[in-house]
């Protein structure tokens, strides 16, 4: 008896991704059918936390194409890399012209370009979304970042938006990000700018905790409080709370917990893709950075045994340094979210994106990681000017620098004064004076360029595009083809 077409959408991979996902569609009222490689997971699912939903179980990928409305919407939630090229494979014999392959993975997103175009030649249409908000997002409302064919948006777009985040007016953290592996790279330009707000955050602790001298109690009430004001976010909020944990006999777990941070690699791809594409994305890289040297745990002691330096006890009014620390962390987020939105635009030149990028900040408002209150003042941004070439640039952000910045520098002075490691909170500031500087010493590096390898340099008093050579030495310095003599 052939299996009547009645699902709204198919879902293949139960880990608990997955079954959160299709939880939050079955309560929006979408008949999900499921299926997984180890086809037990299918029943225990159905017969678990799935009993009383509408969701169906089925054993096989010709079941689960064969329980789909068309167009079919088939959504993988597998190991991203071979799992989800298998399963294309497996999928394109089954699916007909116009159906729709989801990639709601962690996939790369050069991946995801390939995949889309290898999809579409085949004549069917290909998603590939980021979905940001871990397990509790997924349930009750994640961040969703869809790119792939253009056409199949309107064919995921109710369900998508429904099962997503809502700002306080409504709107949902989703929208379409582009084209083909425009999703994938959005999420993977939001799990780097995760790195870079954890590592201000843990520069900020680590700043209140050894040169202050603070407990972790007065920690948390200043991080409870700077989530009163502009800092307003998730990770401010969580650090408070584990800074404010106590275990039942009274342990305070943040001081026994070992300081190597692990990852998982997508900072790193985002800071690879930046190398790539020439986007001196400082910050995230420097956040990448410090977890590797975090990593370094056993090298770390050996040198603290063997290296020294100042000892980092502040003696000055600790209230102002605190009010200080607040501005240098709100702007050194404001200096990695506009690194951020530089590789983006870049990405969008390289790949031939049309990227939203108000939409993108609206995305991120809600449901992820890195939602914040801050990330409407992104939105209103561009709202106010869909054009805008750097964020730096809007009057809002322009005077958040204005104002922010004496107490910034004050707070990375004070750090390398006293020994404590700000790389995110110094190199962001470093990255600042450099970005509103006419002017950089880069000519001395041509001419040293020019020097020793006869590279050409151009004149600042002629058009661009012309290429002198100067002969430094006065002893051979051939000339370059297509160099002038000066
Ligand atoms: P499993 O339950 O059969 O392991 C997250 O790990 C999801 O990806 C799970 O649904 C898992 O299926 C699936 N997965 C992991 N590796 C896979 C592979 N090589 N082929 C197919 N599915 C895989």
């Amino acid at each position: 008896m052939a299996t009547q077409a009645t699902a709204d959408i198919g879902l293949i991979g139960l880990a608990v991704m997955g079954q959160n996902l299709v939880l939050n569609m079955d309560d929006h009222g979408y008949t999900v059918a499921v299926f997984n490689r180890t086809v037990e997971k299918v029943d225990e699912f159905v017969q678990g936390p799935a009993r009383g939903t509408k969701v169906i179980g089925t054993h096989s990928l010709e079941e689960l194409v064969q329980t789909l409305k068309r167009p079919r919407r088939v959504m993988m939630l597998v190991k991203a890399g071979k799992p989800v090229d298998d399963f294309i494979e497996q999928l394109i014999p089954l699916l007909e012209e116009g159906d729709i392959i989801i990639d709601g993975g962690n996939s790369n997103y050069n991946d995801t370009i390939r995949r889309t175009k290898y999809v579409e030649s085949k004549g069917l249409l290909y998603i590939g979304t980021g979905v940001s908000g871990g397990e509790e997002g997924a349930r009750h409302g994640p961040s969703i970042m869809p790119g792939g064919s253009p056409a199949a948006w309107p064919h995921v777009k109710p369900i998508f938006q429904d099962i997503a985040a809502k700002v306080d007016d409504g709107s949902p953290c989703c929208d379409w990000v582009g084209e083909d592996g425009a999703g994938h790279f959005v999420k993977m330009v939001h799990n780097g700018i995760e790195y870079g707000d954890m590592q201000i955050i843990a520069e900020a602790y680590h700043l209140m905790k050894e040169g202050l001298g603070m407990s972790n109690a007065a920690m948390s009430e200043v991080f409870g409080r700077w989530n009163e004001g502009q800092l307003d976010s998730y990770l401010i909020e969580i650090t408070r709370d584990i800074l404010g944990y106590r275990s039942e006999d009274g342990e305070e777990i943040i001081d026994k917990i070992l300081d190597t941070a692990g990852q998982k690699g997508t900072g790193k791809w985002t800071a690879v893709s930046a190398l790539e594409m020439g986007i001196p994305l400082t910050l995230i890289g420097e956040a990448v950075f410090a977890r590797f040297l975090s990593a370094l745990k056993d090298e770390r002691v050996e040198a603290s045994r063997v290296l020294s330096g100042p000892d980092p006890a502040y003696d000055g009014d600790r209230e102002a340094f605190i009010r200080d620390l607040e501005e240098a962390v709100y702007a050194a987020k404001i200096i990695s979210y506009a690194q951020g939105y530089m590789l983006m635009r870049a990405a969008a030149g390289e790949y031939g994106w049309n990227l939203n990028y108000g939409g993108i900040a609206l995305m991120w408002r809600g449901g992820c990681i890195i939602r914040s209150v801050f990330l409407g003042r992104i939105k209103e941004a561009f709202d106010d000017d869909p054009g805008l070439s750097n964020l730096l640039l809007a009057p809002y952000f322009r005077d958040a620098m204005e104002n922010a910045q004496a107490a910034w520098r004050r707070v990375v002075a004070r750090a390398v004064a006293l020994g404590i490691p700000t790389p995110a909170l110094s190199s962001a500031l470093a990255f600042f004076d450099g970005y509103r500087r006419e002017r950089l010493p880069a000519n001395l590096i041509q001419a040293q360029r020019d020097y020793f390898g006869a590279h050409t340099y151009e004149r600042v008093d002629r058009p661009r595009g012309e290429f002198f050579h100067t002969n430094w030495t006065g002893e051979g310095g051939a000339v370059t083809a297509g160099s002038y003599e000066a």
